[in-house]
């Protein structure tokens, strides 16, 4: 029997490092994730359990992912050779890393913003640079070129909309950012279904360019499928240090499906945005929150005190939500993934109470 210090041999990095941390609760309703909070539709299951019955579980998936691609490429209209599918869009995160990145190297992004860009980047050994935004959650680009090129940043990322704030930043300035940033600029566009709103067709002129996808948040959470948008040229880069076969078979006939049944999908959307323009309304209501408009499907919002005993109310009462009270510029703030009209009726009525 042998017993070592097990927790020495851990390199140092990532020693210092925290674990993604999300609370849970069993039974409660929630609203902490930016999940869809619906199942897909009985249609859509009827089409992915039809597929599913002639899978060969035995053999390995595609490793090229070839059959969700021409799906991705038929609803976005960009070419299967500038697309590369990720279990979860964080794992192209990190691939863009891997490609760019040399320990020791520096990527950027605003502060805040989502969290596993710096948790991805320390594992890795890289720095990180943030920029701060202003009160309007926003930022400008011309003063963060010296910066950026002081450090020799390799990657800026970009949240758009941003979480947790939930906005999306100023075109013109990611415009600025694109034509002048000397290194790749990632449109993380994880919560693009809700916002409309997107880079993809600015990929022709700016080679620099990558658009990241989620499904996580319009349904498929639990199989974990994202996709990027790069230059063809930077695909068999990411393809050198993506692990073999990713994407499961199981993954990617639901994604597949979802992708050619989309109507199913955008109807849920539809449902979600009139809940976020009812649940922006219904907060705006309340005196003691501050609460921040949305591009994506969660909102940010402030209490004027109290944070976490809001928090820990609203989760012993079974409505979990996401504190982000830790931040210096988040004191006392929460955000509320949209839910359905019930959960999001629930959430209201428990936080009128925890208030
Ligand atoms: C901005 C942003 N990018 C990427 C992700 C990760 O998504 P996925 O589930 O596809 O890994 C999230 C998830 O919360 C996110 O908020």
């Amino acid at each position: 029997m042998s017993q070592i210090n097990l927790t020495d041999l851990v390199c140092e990095k990532v020693k210092s490092l925290k674990a993604y941390h999300v609370e849970s609760v069993e039974d409660g309703i929630k609203l902490h994730a930016n999940e869809n909070p619906y199942p897909p539709s009985p249609e859509l299951l009827k089409k992915i359990l039809a597929r599913f019955e002639q899978l060969d579980l035995n053999r390995y998936p595609d490793p090229d992912c070839k059959t969700l691609k021409e799906a991705i490429s038929n609803r976005i209209g960009v070419p299967t050779n500038q697309l590369v599918i990720g279990n979860g869009s964080d794992e192209l995160i990190q691939n863009l890393m891997q490609v760019f990145c040399n320990a020791g190297d520096t990527i950027a992004f605003p502060d805040t913003t989502f969290a596993m860009y710096a948790i991805t980047a320390k594992g890795m050994g890289l720095n990180v640079q943030t920029f701060p935004l202003n009160d309007n959650w926003d930022f400008e680009a011309a003063p963060l070129f010296e910066k950026l090129n002081a450090s020799h940043a390799r990657i800026v990322f970009i949240s758009y909309p941003n979480n947790p704030t939930g906005n999306c930043f100023s075109r013109t300035e990611i415009q600025k950012l694109v034509e002048n940033f000397e290194g790749i600029v990632v449109l993380d566009e994880a919560y693009y279904d809700f916002s409309g709103q997107t880079f993809l067709n600015q990929m022709k002129d700016h080679n620099n360019l990558v658009v990241l996808r989620s499904l996580s948040k319009i349904g498929l959470a639990g199989l974990r499928v994202g996709y990027g948008i790069f230059s063809s040229t930077l695909v068999d880069e990411i393809n050198k240090v993506r692990l073999p076969y990713n994407s499961n078979s199981i993954s990617q006939i639901a994604a597949t499906e979802l992708m050619n049944n989309f109507d199913t999908v955008q109807k849920q959307i539809d449902s979600i945005k009139e809940e976020r323009s009812r649940l922006l309304n219904e907060l705006a209501k309340i005196k003691t929150i501050t609460v921040f408009p949305s591009d994506a499907n969660f909102i940010l919002f402030q209490a004027s005190k109290n944070g976490e005993n809001i928090f820990r109310n609203l989760m012993e009462n079974g409505v979990l939500v996401r504190n982000l009270g830790a931040h210096p510029r988040l004191k006392n703030c929460m955000r509320v993934t949209i839910g359905t009209k019930a959960e999001n009726d629930e959430f209201l009525d428990r936080l009128a109470k925890a208030l």
